[in-house]
């Protein structure tokens, strides 16, 4: 048996719902992770200090008797955000970061930004703070096609917010092209991509060969191999600029399997075996940790996790159940497409 030992891994985007899915999800989370970064598009979304305060107490009060689990919050930034509220909320520790989602980008978006001028002057704040600003990085124009959505954002809006606020800390949430990769690496100053687990793991096909399989179906959508690739390359090479942002989004079945299926994998169970197996695939197995638990809260300016996990390689596959019972409904756990053998020791 191989046992690799690590600083316990953060998550640097998370979804963990609310009311009966938050139960259900939390605990696959707070198993491997010490920390996540809270997505706040919950309905309605998370839109005040007061509003990340009440959903952080909510996450605590669903957190199982004797797992620990520390919720970084996020606002859900609009046209009407106050940056009066999100220079208190980031005084106090009440918020990690702000996320920006262009209007109509992917679920529960409608109410974010169609106009960034509008919050330019909270953008301001936050440079002015070095508090960071998360972004769903792809345009919503109809005209742009949903495979270029990524790319067009970094000429359309990045490359201009980057030269107009030096000092804002930017990160490039779930990167899924070579052209996301570039910029990350290449671009001044405080600046960071998050990669998911399934990006790593599939392409394109694996939606769309041999039948659609709406469970692969998430936003940004998965591209070519030429991209995945570049991921995998940018997630093992160590570069402190990626981490692991799972995106770990849960939906239940029935809203996936259906004629307009909801965006999202649910990757939370199965995340640190796909890991281990593909940083092991890539020889490159003494980086995970660099990927994993250390690059993010050095971006996030927050100290590594003292407490360690360990996982460990039988030769036998592990088998991680195929299906979440949620009080809403089943949810579908992220198929890798081939046997794990790696899992928490
Ligand atoms: O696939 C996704 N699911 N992408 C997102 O940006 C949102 C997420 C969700 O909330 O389900
Ligand atoms: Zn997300």
């Amino acid at each position: 048996m191989t046992r690799l030992t690590l600083r316990r891994p953060d998550d640097w985007h998370l979804h963990l719902r609310d009311g009966a899915m938050l139960r259900a999800v939390l605990p696959d989370t707070a198993r491997h992770f010490a920390r996540a970064i809270i997505m706040p598009n919950l309905v309605p979304p998370v839109v005040t200090v007061a509003d990340a305060m009440a959903y952080r107490a909510r996450i605590m009060d669903a957190l199982p008797d004797g797992m620990t689990f520390e919720p970084l919050m996020t606002l859900y930034l609009t046209e009407t955000t106050d940056p009066a509220d999100v220079a208190a909320g980031a005084a106090d520790g009440a918020i990690t970061a702000v996320k920006l989602y262009p209007a109509g980008a992917t679920t529960n978006s409608a109410s974010g930004v169609r106009d960034i001028a509008k919050v330019m002057p909270v953008l301001e704040k936050m440079a002015e703070l070095g508090l960071p600003l998360c972004l769903h990085g792809e345009v919503t124009d109809p005209a742009v096609d949903i495979f270029d959505r990524e790319a067009v954002f970094i000429d359309r809006v990045l490359n201009p917010l980057r030269e107009a606020l030096p000092d804002l800390p930017i990160t490039l949430e779930h990167v899924t092209t070579a052209d996301g990769v570039d910029w990350v690496s290449g671009a001044p100053g405080r600046t960071a991509g998050s990669i998911t687990t399934h990006h790593l793991m599939i392409t394109r096909n694996d939606i769309l060969v041999g039948g659609i399989k709406p469970h692969y179906y998430c936003l940004p959508v998965a591209k070519r191999a030429t991209h995945r690739d570049a991921l995998r390359a940018a997630a093992t090479s160590g570069n402190p600029r990626f981490f692991l942002g799972t995106d770990s989004a849960p939906h239940v079945d029935p809203l996936k399997e259906c004629a307009c299926g909801c965006a999202g994998c649910y990757t939370a169970p199965v995340t640190m075996a796909c890991l281990a197996h593909l940083f092991e695939e890539e020889g490159a197995l003494d980086r995970l940790e660099a990927f994993a638990s250390l690059n993010g809260p050095a971006h996030y300016r927050l100290p590594p996790n003292e407490a360690t996990i360990t996982l460990e390689k039988s030769d036998e596959p592990v088998t991680y159940a195929a299906k979440l019972g949620s009080g809403d409904g089943p949810v579908t756990v992220f198929d890798p497409g081939h046997p794990l053998h790696w899992r928490a020791a």
